[in-house]
């Protein structure tokens, strides 16, 4: 049965991305219907919204056309799930003190369905001690958020407050909905992503590691979990959270990563998008000194390659994926990788410009196979994820 979503447009810039979400729930399959908050109105029009969600937009508590056709109540009710998005630190605080002055407002305190929040405000505001009440409080009332993400903002700062993309928010309302009628193109396929730095220590305080932040990774193995795939992600240390969905392996080392990826076969698609330290040393076990000899030397020893390893192992999986992280002769050195490595394609990202691949929210990529290359825009990493997992399942078909 089609899932009935009612979606609360907030007054942010980030309300141009609900837009977005309309076309992307839709393909999903859900049934959607808006309100849109007179601020929101300042961003985004009723008529866009109108023609995405294929419904009428609910603006006014006080229409009488409106409440004849169906009340504000019913309008709370008949939705399987009330997403508020972006959501302000106005309808945040307006929901935690349980105001309802507006239609949005009336309908998040009349409703007796979940509530799905994704926040969306200056990096100021979402850290202000009220906004962090008003989140704890909504949380312990039951309400599920999505975001915010670390980015560049409109108004020109960095940090938290971001509203996350349309597909995360997308994703976590199909998780909420349990599904939907739309096609789960891996289901019944195991994947394996690795995904982050590894951290190979020199001794008990020092290590070698990267700058990889795992957000490729990690998107990755979100958008396979969400495609229907059983998805274990073995991870180095990085600073964002599990995805949901998806079984997690921590682990520190290449040996460890390499131990954990041969442990989650038999599999029938493995990715790799970790940056795997190329060298390693064998570790003091006490911190070491600075001496009067000088400098000490470390004696680099090389790290197991885990992708070229899966490639020739008696369980290798059907469908294998490395990165190729370059700063330079891109495709030259990528086409040479997928040989060396025997894997089956390579997506291939140059590192080497200002954009700030590692850590940042976006990607360019390549990807490279035997039959040729392909090249694709500049796009955020959940959607060059979505749509690696689109080509994953095209490249396995679906499980009979
Ligand atoms: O050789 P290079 O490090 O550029 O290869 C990158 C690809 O190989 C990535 O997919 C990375 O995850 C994988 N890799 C690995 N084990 C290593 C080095 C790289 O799995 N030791």
């Amino acid at each position: 049965m089609t899932k009935r979503v009612l979606l609360i447009v907030g007054g942010g810039i980030a309300a141009y991305k609900t837009l977005e979400l309309i076309r992307n729930l839709r393909k999903r399959g859900f049934a959607l219907r808006c309100i849109l908050t007179r601020a929101g109105k300042e961003f985004v029009t009723p008529l866009a919204l109108a023609s995405l969600s294929g419904d009428k937009v609910y603006e006014d508590l006080f229409s009488l056309t409106d409440e004849a056709e169906m009340g504000h109540i019913e309008l709370s009710r008949e939705a399987d799930l009330l997403v508020v998005a972006p959501a302000t630190a106005d309808l945040l605080a307006k929901m935690a003190n349980g105001s309802a002055n507006d239609l949005a407002s009336t309908a998040l305190l009349a409703t007796d369905k979940p509530i799905l929040a994704a926040p969306a405000m200056n990096i100021r505001m979402w850290l202000h001690a009220a906004t962090q009440r008003n989140l704890a409080r909504l949380k312990d009332d039951g309400v599920t958020f999505v975001g915010p993400g670390d980015g560049e903002m409109a108004c020109g700062e960095y940090g938290p407050g971001r509203m996350a993309e349309p597909v995360e928010i997308a994703d976590a309302i199909e998780r909420m909905l349990g599904g939907t009628t739309a096609q789960k193109p891996l289901a019944g396929r195991r994947v394996v992503v690795t995904s982050g730095p590894t951290v190979e220590p020199i001794d008990p305080v020092r290590f070698l590691s990267n700058r990889s932040s795992g957000k490729q990774g990690h998107a990755v193995a979100a958008a396979a979990a969400s495609a229907g795939a059983e998805v274990v992600l073995v991870s180095g240390p990085v600073s964002i959270p599990d995805p949901a969905g998806v079984r997690t392996v921590h682990v520190e080392s290449a040996v460890e990563m390499l131990a954990a990826v041969e442990a989650a076969l038999p599999s029938d698609i493995a990715i790799f998008c970790a940056a795997v330290a190329d060298w390693r040393v064998e570790p003091a076990g006490h911190k070491i000194k600075k001496g009067k000899s000088g400098a000490p030397t470390l004696a680099l020893i090389e790290n197991p390659d885990i992708l070229a390893t899966i490639c020739r192992h008696k369980q290798r999986p059907r469908l294998v994926i490395g990165f190729a992280a370059e700063t330079e002769k891109m495709l030259a050195h990528a086409r040479a990788k997928l040989e060396r490595k025997g894997c089956d394609m390579i997506v291939a990202n140059d590192v080497g410009g200002p954009a700030g691949v590692m850590g940042g929210e976006r990607n360019t990529v390549h990807l490279v196979t035997r039959d040729g290359v392909e090249d694709w825009p500049t796009l955020d990493k959940t959607e060059v994820a979505h749509r690696l997992v689109e080509r994953m399942a095209a490249l396995v078909g679906t499980s009979s």
